[in-house]
């Protein structure tokens, strides 16, 4: 038997003021600072606002498109950042413009949303935090930089960190789903991934800039409506929203987006609270903040600003840094100066910070940062960055349900296997949304996955698609029942169009659209078994499916080499390991819905969960259908002998809670260990139930390991009444489990000072 020691990360956001004096910049390289305050002097005025203004070429536009004269001001120098523009050739002619007819001839930053791969499209941000393993993620997102630089993209607008609950709103699918501690953790992995492990990084040929976004608060809305409107208290933002901003800000994020919405009242890019008090002042963030696309002329539909002119002042007195594809500072700032609206010290600190980002990426010595086309071609989608895509497809299935153990389906078995289902040869909906400049016809179907994975096997493949994904057209079901009836399993593959989440992809209804669920009702009526292949970009309504077919496996949406990823796990010859990071309610009612809701003071009582006057719904249980932190595999776990050193934890002292894993199944596996803990009674609230570790072990047949964490007063810390990050002394839960609903391990403990 082996022992693992897991060290808990946390992400605390330590409080601490500061006084700003002179320019404090990223890197703290005396030399970089320098060389950007002599490039500071040679500019005008209109000049510096240029670095502030940023435009989007017109391939990939995700708001309205403004009017302006971008080519105009890009050879004027006017122009910072340019985004949407891929390819050495489509980079290099920009460049070339702006160099050659500029009068300072400063580089431009080339941008883009390099949010899950860029040629290569790796598995939707969601599905891979379903992978619990963030070396992976760090590895998938430094491919999507390799891929991008070489193409000349020299920052992204990624990680997404929002912390999301509530599956109406289509952005669930960027993130890492609704744990702040987990999703700090998926934060760090990937601003490394893109940048590197240190600003010194940058120089390097694969990098990126990465961008912490969209801060913050942007999951709130109510109702799960994109863009809509947020109301969080300072304390959910601490307990809540921010650790995921702080952990990326701590693991040296270089950039931070600003959010559409707004955060007590004032839209988050007029909000000086959040970027001067909390990001610079407290957090000592040293790069730069862009807006959202449009944020600053969207302060006057907001309401919180009369015209562009008043809005651009707001925005930079807030303390934000660049304009995107706004138009607003480019027009408005100059005059606002005159004026004395705003300070030509913001001005300064923003254009330096800027232009400091140019100097680490060696865009003063190479404005094309080793731009050429055989690179290019030799980089793009290199088969071991398929091979990290397929693996990475893999890791990010989530297995929610297998009666009689339907999964997997053996090729040694000679059996006929009904595929049906619109989304058995798709591909265009495979690499999901923001899915870079990846190529969808080059995915892999399931269908050819499948073809290729059950070659030399004894299983018959039989295809029927049955119906679309959304409309109401059934007359494809009578083939899909001939060919159904015909096979001694059903598997059907089914979804949601990749445009149904992402950016502006709300739904108020979250069970399978169209008449899939028709279908899937048609086909569980022939009395065989019947597996469901999910692909989607948010949790779903699966309640009907849950009760009705034998196995459910929620692929979500893997990029490139989906269809291999599914058939290598349906096949068996992957275990599935994933969990998921975002519960599955039973219903939109319960929405929002997470694992670490506070108890209430009328909490439903388990032993007797009808008691009258309870914090229940009359129509449903509370829970979620699959919890945070569940999925299955083809092996079984058992965790039992929970062993603490001690039950007091001082204040320099640390419990070691361990307990005993093993593989008392028939294959080995891998499972997701996690550690949770609960604080009984605090000067505030306190969640039921919080990660505060995880280790995801493997397991050959029959071996059994001793899984051992570490708490310290740092693992139980919050903010206390008076908003301070402490450890309070008092009595605690805590459990080593397999997801968030998993009491059969507890334990308790005191911390005394
Ligand atoms: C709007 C989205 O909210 C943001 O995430 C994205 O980076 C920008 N558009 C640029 O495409």
């Amino acid at each position: 038997m082996k022992t693992i020691v897991v060290f808990i990360l946390c992400a605390g956001l330590a409080v601490a003021c500061s006084s700003r004096g002179k320019w404090e910049s990223f890197s703290g390289d005396p030399v970089i600072e320098h060389k950007v305050d002599s490039v500071l002097k040679l500019m005008t005025w209109e000049e510096k606002i240029g670095q502030m203004t940023q435009y989007s070429a017109d391939w990939d536009i995700t708001g309205p498109v403004m009017k302006s004269d971008w080519e105009t001001y890009l050879k004027k120098g006017l122009v910072g950042s340019v985004f949407n523009t891929v390819t050495v050739d489509g980079v290099r002619k920009l460049q070339d413009m702006a160099l050659s007819q500029s009068r300072l001839k400063i580089p431009v930053l080339f941008a883009y949303d390099v949010i899950h791969g860029f040629r290569t499209i790796f598995p939707i941000p969601l599905a891979e935090s379903c992978s619990w393993e963030p070396e992976l993620m760090k590895r998938t997102a430094s491919i999507a930089a390799t891929e991008a630089a070489a193409e000349g993209i020299c920052w992204t607008f990624a990680p997404m960190v929002d912390v999301a609950r509530d599956a109406r709103w289509g952005r669930v699918m960027e993130g890492a789903g609704e744990d702040p501690w987990y999703g700090s953790q998926v934060a760090i992995a990937r601003v490394q991934g893109f940048q590197g492990d240190s600003w010194k990084d940058l120089r390097k040929i694969n990098t990126v800039l990465a961008c912490a976004k969209h801060f913050v608060a942007y999951g709130a809305s109510e109702g799960g409506r994109d863009y809509n409107t947020v109301d969080v208290s300072r304390r959910s933002l601490y307990e809540t929203y921010f650790p995921p901003f702080y952990a990326a800000e701590k693991a040296g994020v270089a950039t931070f987006m600003t959010a559409f919405n707004e955060v007590d009242g004032v839209p988050a890019t007029a909000n000086k609270y959040l970027y001067t008090d909390v990001l610079r002042n407290e957090w000592k963030f040293k790069g730069f903040v862009v807006t959202d696309y449009t944020a600053v002329n969207e302060l006057v539909p907001h309401g919180i600003a009369a015209n562009e002119r008043e809005a651009a002042m707001k925005a930079v007195n807030a303390g934000i840094d660049m304009d995107m594809n706004g138009n607003v500072f480019i027009r408005n700032l100059p005059q606002l100066l005159k004026d004395r609206k705003i300070k030509k010290s913001e001005i300064d600190r923003a254009v330096r910070s800027i232009l400091e980002m140019k100097f680490l990426l060696g865009l003063f010595d190479d404005p094309y940062r080793y731009l050429d086309s055989t690179r290019e071609k030799n980089t793009i989608m290199r088969p071991e960055f398929l091979q990290v895509a397929r693996e990475a497809g893999r890791k990010s299935i989530v297995l929610l349900k297998n009666k009689n153990k339907i999964f997997p389906i053996e090729p040694n078995k000679p059996q006929t296997v009904a595929l049906i289902g619109p989304l058995v040869k798709d591909k265009i909906n495979l690499n999901g949304e923001w899915a870079g400049r990846g190529n969808r016809e080059q995915s892999v179907s399931l269908y050819e996955g499948f073809t290729e994975v059950y070659k030399d096997s004894k299983v018959i493949l039989t295809y029927a698609p049955g119906c679309d994904l959304t409309t109401e057209d059934r007359s494809g079901f009578g083939e899909a029942m001939d060919v159904a009836a015909n096979a001694d399993v059903i598997l059907a593959v089914m979804g949601e169009d990749f445009n149904w989440s992402g950016e502006a992809a709300s739904r108020t209804d979250i069970r399978l659209p169209g008449v899939q669920r028709e279908l899937l009702q048609e086909l569980v009526k022939l009395g065989k078994p019947v597996g469901l292949v999910l692909m989607n970009g948010r949790p779903l309504d699966l309640s009907w499916e849950d009760e009705h077919v034998d196995g459910i496996m929620e692929a979500w949406y893997l990029g490139t080499m989906a269809g291999y990823s599914v058939a290598d796990v349906v096949s068996g010859n992957h275990n599935p390991s994933g969990c998921l990071t975002m519960s599955f309610p039973r219903s939109v009612g319960q929405l929002p819905l997470y694992y670490n809701h506070k108890n209430t003071g009328r909490p439903v009582e388990p032993e007797n969960p009808g008691a009258d006057y309870r914090s229940f719904y009359l129509d449903s249980p509370n829970t979620p259908l699959y919890p945070f932190g569940y999925g299955l595999s083809y092996t079984s776990f058992d965790i039992r002998n929970m062993q603490m050193n001690t039950n007091v934890l001082r204040p320099d002292g640390e419990i070691k809670v361990s307990a005993v894993v093993a593989n008392n199944g028939e294959r080995d596996g891998e499972v997701v260990v996690q550690l949770y803990i609960r604080d009984i009674a605090g000067s505030v609230t306190r969640p039921v139930k919080e990660l505060r570790g995880f280790r995801k072990v493997f397991l050959s047949k029959g071996d059994s390991v001793t899984v051992e964490f570490s708490i310290t007063p740092e693992t139980i810390a919050m903010y206390n009444l008076d908003m301070k990050y402490v450890a309070e002394p008092g009595e605690f839960k805590v459990w080593i489990a397999v997801n968030a609903e998993d009491n059969r391990n507890e334990g308790n403990f005191t911390y005394r000072k």
